[in-house]
This record gives structure tokens, sequence and C-alpha cells, in this order.
């Protein structure tokens, strides 16, 4: 029955979301009607009708000439008073003999979302003139011309009926018939210069908005381009005199309301073109809420249907695909110098979850391969076998619970390794890795993406979890990588924080153990020459709310942000250095380099609240109406620049455990206002002063078209984002490290895919023996309409321009979250020490169960020889 309840929630939302769109295109016809009417009743100078068909709004009025008639009582005056009186001698009607035809044509009609206001931009182009048998007793005399004018009027709909609300009528040129528009008299009518009651028939004000032939500015767009959503530059609508100055031009004209007047449908909240220090409005506005969300019931395991939550439907709805096709479609060309491999992953849940409130980030990992040779691209996507997926495929069914919390589990998997290896691809010593921070990783083939097993580094790393972004140092060779909750079994919460380096010969290096001063998440990290800085995020992990079948982690907005220092060699768990800063939610990294003073620059963006909303404090948790709300974030990249002088002080917490931490707090030497996430560099300058960054970036500015797309799916990254740090901020030199880095940051290039696109994490493709930043950005492309991907190629130093390629995949993937690109010469080269009789030979994948399993299942075994045991696990995976 909830499954019934939930498909018929949906269709009565799809229902409505039909008879929205239909009311806005009656609507938008309805207004077309209702301006050519009254041009119909405007031709014959039947002006009670006229005037009937305007608004009594208070705020109603005619903009005409420079001047404005206001309220119904102006309204009369200029058609019931002027009009008719000098037209048609007072008469409502025509007089024999006159023409006024006015043909209304090329509208541009749009509709506020509230449906009851309404713009119109339109055309005017009038025959006039008098027939020469009344040239004796007309006043006017014998006379005809043309006039060109322009409208950009308001309409609003009052009752069900749509009327006029405020009228700018701007005639633009006027022309005798017999000789043209070229020799028209300047100021052809003569501006009116008094008002009323001064004037009888006056307008009730003079406004500065004079524009007769030749003056040629632009009357202003009621509405912003249609592709780039950016309004015209206030001095683009002025006309300067040929090569001469805008500045000393008329001022442009503006589509202004009156003090006092608002537009209805209008919000406070919408953001300004161009306004970087808006908040992510749109995917706030357009999407608030997730819903069928958070109200904790288990799903049908009878069935194999998916919940009806927005975490399952649209671009999110789980593909579970498998396979290969060869010779994707392309538009374009892809350059002959790309040949390798663009690996991603993405969580691709698999069996209808346990928990209908299951998110985004418990999916199964799926990892798809785009093999690039040759201006040619192929596809292929598999599953990583983890542990779950075997144990879940031979039960046809979901065992696992909640993300990261073994309490909601089934009971025949206790013990078993839970990691889902969705979050990052990566490629060491001729394997893959996929990694998620809450396990260890698992190798697969990079060709055939088959996976081969748990990798434990030939038995040298046995941490329960291990991190999705470890750091490869191009000047070395090593990985540096590291664990958080990494003591015990890996969901018990600890502060254990362990850091590896492994060398480019695969042998482990260097290992320390730290402490961190909270349970709480650390998810990607800035690697320098000599160090490793780990980013902690106020998100934090409650054994007891895990232990009730809660969230594995609540946002504590009252908690610092922690950065640590870690020595990268010969490191004792004293010698990491703990800095505070001012709340904030870490996202990924760009950049770390040392300084030359030895201090160590990191940027990456962050964020002003939580954006795991899914995740809300333990004060405020997710209601049971069935929503998660989301919060209205910022995100731009910052800078912030650690001493590893820095004075500490060790700090005991009650809970035992101590950490050093700087007596002085930290606070970002840099801000630059990006608005965006999943950074990238040019991976050769891991380590190194960098100069080019790229982002997936949120411009609020920027239209959307919900009509077509509905409410976004994930984040609403409509943009992706070349950022050029200026010289002065790339500090490579002491003289820059003594300068004051205040204002421009650096170049912003931006490039907009479209109303109904979204992007995925971007990655950076070197061009062989080029300079940094010197090749491609390929990213995933979302088609929100058509529920479709593209991959785009696009030349990395000039995204503005578009793709150079888009390759065309004949279906729909999930919304990934990190990738890598590997060079064919790399693969081929390890595919040969990897082979049998090769100098290394075929990886060796974990043999044996992780310590903390081998404890559970002695524990256990213990418990069962005493007769106290309820557990009935038998399957492992081992
Ligand atoms: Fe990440």
């Amino acid at each position: 029955m909830a499954n019934l309840e939930q498909e018929f929630a949906e269709l009565k939302q799809q229902v409505q979301a039909l008879q929205k769109e239909l009311a806005r295109v009656s609507d938008e016809a309805e207004v077309r009607k209702t301006h050519h009417k009254y041009g119909y009743y405007l031709d014959k100078c039947l002006y009670n009708e006229v005037v009937d068909m305007f608004s009594d709004h208070p705020d109603a009025y005619v903009e005409f000439l420079g001047t404005r008639y206001r309220g119904k009582a102006g309204i009369r005056r200029l058609y019931q008073g002027r009009f008719q009186k000098n037209f048609v001698a007072g008469r409502n009607g025509p007089v024999y003999g006159w023409l006024l035809d006015h043909i209304m044509m090329q509208d541009i009609i749009d509709v506020d979302e509230s449906g009851t206001h309404a713009w119109c931009r339109m055309r005017a182009l009038m025959q006039a003139g008098t027939h020469q048998s009344i040239e004796e007793y007309f006043p006017g005399g014998h006379r005809q011309w043309w006039e060109g004018g322009l409208y950009e009027n308001e309409y609003i709909k009052e009752d069900g009926v749509w009327k006029l609300f405020r009228y700018r009528y701007f005639p633009f040129w006027h022309a005798e018939h017999e000789r043209g528009w070229s020799h028209t008299k300047k100021n052809y009518i003569p501006w009116p210069t008094k008002t009323f009651p001064e004037d009888p028939q006056g307008p009730d004000e003079i406004i500065e908005q004079k524009m007769l032939w030749p003056d040629t500015r632009v009357i202003p767009f009621h509405y912003p381009h249609p592709v780039t959503g950016q309004r015209i530059n206030a001095d683009d609508l002025r006309a300067p005199i040929w090569a001469g100055k805008v500045d000393e031009a008329e001022p442009p004209l503006t589509l202004e309301l009156p003090a006092g007047q608002k537009r209805p449908g209008a919000t406070d909240a919408e953001p300004k073109p161009g306004d970087k220090d808006s908040k992510m409005a749109h995917i706030y506005d357009l999407a608030p809420e997730i819903s069928n969300y958070g109200d904790n019931r288990l799903t049908d395991q009878s069935k194999v249907r998916f919940p009806r939550t927005d975490v399952f439907r649209s671009m999110n709805k789980p593909s579970r695909f498998e396979g290969d096709v060869f010779d994707l479609e392309f538009s374009g060309t892809i350059p002959t110098d790309i040949d390798g491999t663009f690996y991603r992953v993405q969580p691709d849940t698999r069996f209808p979850p346990l928990f209908e409130d299951d998110i985004h980030f418990n999916g199964d990992g799926s990892v798809t391969a785009i093999r690039i040779s040759g201006g040619h691209a192929d596809f292929k996507q598999r599953y990583v076998k983890t542990e779950r997926y075997t144990l879940e495929t031979a039960a046809r069914r979901a065992l696992f619970g909640r993300y990261r919390n073994p309490f909601t589990d089934n009971e025949s998997v206790k013990g078993v390794i839970r990691t889902a290896s969705n979050t990052n691809i990566f490629f060491w010593r001729g394997m893959l890795l996929a990694a998620k921070e809450d396990g260890p990783p698992f190798a697969m083939d990079p060709v055939t993406l088959e996976t081969l097993g748990r990798y434990d580094f030939e038995g040298q790393m046995l941490s329960p979890t291990f991190t999705a972004h470890p750091k490869f140092d191009p000047e070395t060779g090593e990985m540096v990588c590291f664990a958080y909750e990494a003591g015990g079994d890996g969901s018990d919460c600890s502060v254990d924080v362990a850091v590896w380096t492994f060398a480019a010969n695969g042998t482990k290096t260097d290992e320390c153990w730290y402490k961190a001063p909270f349970a709480g998440m650390i998810h990607d990290a800035g690697l320098s020459e000599n160090w490793l800085v780990l980013p902690l995020t106020p998100i934090k992990m409650d054994l007891e709310r895990m232990k009730q079948g809660g969230n594995k982690f609540a946002w504590d907005p009252y908690e610092d942000q922690w950065y640590a220092l870690c020595p990268r060699r010969g490191a004792k768990p004293e010698d990491i250095i703990w800095f505070r800063a001012d709340n904030g939610f870490h996202g990924h990294v760009a950049g770390c380099y040392e300084l030359p003073s030895g201090q160590v620059a990191l940027d990456l963006t962050v964020a002003d609240g939580n954006v795991f909303f899914w995740f809300p404090p333990d004060t405020n948790k997710t209601p049971s109406d069935g929503v998660a709300k989301r919060n209205k974030l910022s995100s731009p990249t910052m800078r912030w620049i650690f001493d590893p002088k820095a004075k500490k002080s060790a700090i005991t917490y009650p809970e035992g455990h101590t950490v050093w931490v700087a007596d002085e707090r930290v606070r970002p030497a840099a801000t630059w206002k990006t608005n965006g996430e999943f950074s990238r560099i040019d991976d050769r300058f891991v380590t190194k002063p960098y100069r080019h960054f790229w982002q997936a970036v949120v411009d609020p500015s920027r239209p959307y078209d919900f009509a077509k797309c509905g409410p976004p799916a994930g984040g609403l990254f409509n943009c992706l984002g070349h950022y050029t740090w200026a010289e002065e901020h790339v500090v490579d030199s002491e003289e820059k490290e003594q300068v004051k880095k205040d204002g421009e940051f650096g170049v912003e290039d931006v490039y907009f895919a479209g109303p109904t696109m979204t992007f995925q994490e971007p990655t950076f493709i070197p061009k062989q023996g080029g300079g940094e930043g010197e090749g491609y950005l390929i990213a995933l492309l979302n088609h929100l309409d058509e529920l479709r991907n593209d991959v785009v190629i696009l030349d990395a130093k000039d995204l503005k321009k578009g793709p150079l390629a888009v390759i065309h995949l004949p279906l729909k993937l999930k919304l990934g979250l990190h990738g890598n690109w590997v060079d064919s010469r790399e693969i081929e080269a390890w595919r040969q020490r990897r082979a049998e009789g090769g100098d290394v030979g075929p990886v060796q994948v974990a043999k044996d169960m992780l310590p903390w399993q081998k404890a559970f299942f002695e524990k256990q075994k213990g418990q069962e020889t005493n007769g106290t045991s309820t557990n009935q696990a038998t399957a492992n995976g081992h």
C-alpha cells in the first residue's frame, strides 16, 4: 500500500506540473489576444473600450512620449480626453476619412512564476493619415505618415481575466509617406511640458524618457538573454554618435517603476545577473526540499521496487547497467592527441534499499571507462564487485542498511566489510583502486574493469578504513594516503587517524597514527613537498545515535572547522598540528604547496553551512513530515596559510586522547567567490605552486528550464569554470610572499551549457610536453530534460568557447562522484609488467580477513561456546 500511495503522490505531482505548464501556455495566448484586441479598438478610436481593458489597480499607468498617465483617472485623461478630443472630436469611434491602423507583431510574452503577471514586448507599425476629400475641414489637413513603435507592457490577471496594467509605448520613428523616414524632421511630435491639472488633458508626471527618431537608443528588454541568461549592459543600450564616446550619449532608457510600486510575482530574493554574492538561490529555490524523505520507513522487500523519493528519481534513478558500447557517436572533433581512458565512479544502488530514506552516498560503486584513442571513444561500465555486492547478489536483495551504520544491517552480514567502493577510482601500479572512505579499496583491471579483489597493499595496510582521496606526488611517484575512524572496526566512531606513504615501488615507507579532536569527517587532503594537510569537517559521528538506527553523521553548526598539518616523513604522533577556524563545510582541494618561508598554502572550497543537509544537527532532526530541507549556501574557494612553526599546546580530552592545537586560530588568506565544487588541477602540479584550477560551478543568475527539467537532481552545477590565479597569487618567491594580495584574484573563464543541463566533476587531460594547464578538460554532462548523458571535451584554457567534442552516450548514467584520466602508455606499460612473467607480476589481492574481522568472529565464537550468541552470520566473503 505504501508504494501505491507513493505512486499516487508522484502522479499527482506530475499532473500538477502539467497543469502549471498548461496554465502558463494558455496565459501567454490570452495575453497576446488581450493586446491584439486592444489594437483593434485603438485603430477605430473606440477609446471607451480601450479604457475598459485597463485594470483599476492604482499602480496601473500608461507611459507615452516622456510622460506618465497614472491610475484609471490618468488613463481616461489620455484616451478619453486627449486622443478622443484631438482625433475624433470627442466621440467614441472613428470619423470619416481618418486612418489609424496599428499593426501589432513580433510579440515576446513572458508570464511570471506567479501566473498573474505578464510582460510583453511587441512592435507596432502604424499607418495614419486622412483622405484628401476631408482636407478642407479636418483640423490636421491632408497628410499621411508611418509610425514605428515598440511596447514593453505589463499585464495582470484579476478575477481570472487578463487586463492591461502598465503600458509603455515608445513611438520610435515617423516617416512621411512620400519621402521616407530619412527626412523626418526632428522632434516630430512636440513633447508635453505641462502636467495635470495645469493642462486639463495633461499627464500626471513628466519623466526624462524622451526618445524620437533619429534617437536610436534601445528600449530595455524585460527578459534576460535566452542563452547566456545575462542582461544587456546599460551602456550597450545607448546610442553615441558614430565613433563618439558612449558616456557623452543620451543616458539609457529604463523600465523602472515609479517610487512605491512593485512588480506582482517578483520576490526580493531574485538573483541579480553577475551578483556573485547571491547565495545558491537556484538549487535552493528550485528544489528546497527532498520529498518522501526522512521518515524512517522500511521498504517492502518482497518487491523489487525503488523508493519513490527524489533520491531515486529523474537523473538519479538507478541505472544498474553493465555493458559496453563500441565507437560512441560524437559531435565536433575528438582531438587525436588524446589517447587514454577517463575513469569515473557513480553510486548506483543495485537493490531497493532496506530503508525508504536511503541516500545517494549509499549506492553501489559502478565504474565507467571512456576509452579515447584515434579520435574515437568507447564505453564500458562495470560494478565494483565488493563483498557487499557478492552477498546481496546471492540473496537477490539488500542486506546492508543505512549509510555507514552496521547496526541497521541484516544479521547475516555482521562482520563483513560493508563498503560500497563508490567514491573515487584511481590508477596505482597497474591496477584501478575503487575506494570509499568507510572501507579498504578494491582492485580492478584497468582494461576489462573486472574486479580483482580487496587490496591491502600486499598486507601492508590493514586499517578498516581508507581514504577515497589519496595524493600522488608527481616528483617521487609516492602515494600519500590516510584514513579516519581508522581504529577498531571502522564503524565505532574512533578518533584514530592514520597516514601512510607508499613508494613508487609499492613499499610502505611511512606510517603514523594520530588522534583527532572529535570523530568527524576527513574527506580530502592537500599534499605539499613535506606536509599532508587534513581538513576535519564539523560533521560528527555518534555511536549511540547509530545504535538507535540513526544517521552516521550530524552537522554541528557550533563546531570549528579544523586542519591538521602532518609531516610526510618520519612523523611521530605529537608532530601533528591542528589549526582551528570558524565553522564551515569543506569541499575538495584545488592545490597545496609550500611558500618560500616554509608555510603551507592550501586552496579548497569551503561552504558556509551544512552541505549534507540530510545529516541535520542533532537538535534539528530530519522532520517526520517526510522532507529534508536544503541549506542556502555559498561555496567560495579559500586559501589558507598554515605555519609549521606555529606555537601549539597539548589538549587532552575527557575521553582520554591528546591533540596538539595551534594557539592562534586561522582565517582564510584569500576568498575567491567562485561558488563551485569538485576543484581539480593539472595533477603534474600537485605539491607545487600552480596557476590553473577547474571546478563544476553553480551560477544562480543563469536560466533554468524548470518546465522541462523539474527540480534538479543533486547540485545545480550549471557551468564549468576555469580559474587562473593572477601572477601575484602564485606564491613562488619571497617577494611575492611579502606582497599584500588584495583585489582581483585572477581570471575566470566559464562555460554555461544551457538551461537543461548540469555537469559532473571535470578532469584535466594534460597535453604531452605541454605546460601547466595545456590540455583538455573532460566531464560528464547531464541532460536533465532527456535523462541522458554526454561526455564533453573542452580546451582546458578556453572553456567559454564551448566543447571541442561532445560524445553522446545512448543511456543515462547516474550522478557520479570522482574520476581520473590515465594515459594509454601508462596502462600498457603496466599491463606488460603485471603479466605472467612480467617484472612485477599479477596484482596480489588480500588473502586474509582484516584484524577487526578476525577479532569480531573470535568474539562471536566465544559467545557461541557460551551459548549467548544470536548472530546467524555464516557468510563474510572469505
Ligand atoms: Fe570527494
